[in-house]
């Protein structure tokens, strides 16, 4: 490991706290990217219990900023560690589930493609727990405009579609004793200065001033359906 992976694995490592028991082995060649550590929690405050998300569905919450989607999974089966790369040809090593069953996973919700999100109006990406249109299996996210489709139980993992690289995770700590999930880091290729830029205008209406700041302490967690008016299937 050279010195600025160790680095930046240390800070990660020293950001997680008090949940650092679930903190994952890294390989060598892994770049996790520390920010703010946010409690998930549901829409009245409370922390959320990994155990309560209902298998397969959709859940949004917001990191590393305020207005940077992320999905929020509990695919129902145990998930495996995955070697993936960027399209700048950094490789990572995802390091799979957390939670009880290591089933529980997250992804930003922004296309690695044209950077399509969910909004509260409108999202054209989601998981699909049924073969999506042009699906190749069962339980991908897919995004309806370009049909890019990505593999959850393989770090998000490009199947099909124009999409150059694997969605953005977001790495989650889960406290087995409180039964509760932080979110500390990103690994893999951030988009996150591509989205504030082709965004900018729309952001500024939307989300105002705190559009990029960070979020820290906790961010809220809900259904797709709770938080957009219109998730498009295609
Ligand atoms: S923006 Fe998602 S496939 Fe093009």
């Amino acid at each position: 490991m050279d010195r600025r992976s160790f680095l930046e694995s240390c800070t990660a490592a020293a950001g997680l706290g008090a949940a650092a028991a679930s903190f994952p082995a890294w390989a060598a060649d892994a770049k996790p990217k520390a920010y703010a550590k946010a409690l998930l929690v549901d829409d009245r405050g409370a922390p959320l219990k990994a155990s309560a998300l209902k298998p397969q569905a959709n859940y949004v919450f917001h990191y590393p900023f305020e207005a940077t989607p992320v999905f929020l999974l509990d695919l129902g089966k145990a998930v495996s560690p995955n070697a993936l790369t960027t399209q700048d040809r950094n490789s990572y090593q995802w390091p799979g589930g957390v939670g009880a069953r290591r089933s529980i996973v997250a992804f930003s919700a922004i296309c690695a493609h044209q950077l399509v999100y969910p909004t509260p109006e409108v999202s054209f990406i989601s998981f699909r727990r049924k073969r999506a249109q042009r699906g190749v299996q069962d339980g991908l996210i897919h995004c309806c405009a370009e049909h890019s489709q990505y593999d959850p139980a393989r770090g998000a993992e490009v199947l099909s579609g124009p999409a150059r690289q694997p969605l953005c995770a977001v790495l989650l700590a889960h406290d087995a004793g409180a039964d509760t999930l932080t979110a500390y880091a990103t690994l893999g290729g951030e988009l996150f200065d591509d989205f504030f830029r082709k965004y900018e205008m729309k952001l500024s209406l939307d989300v105002g001033p705190k559009a990029r700041n960070a979020v820290a302490g906790q961010s809220v967690v809900r259904e797709l359906e709770k938080f957009c008016k219109n998730p498009i299937q295609c």
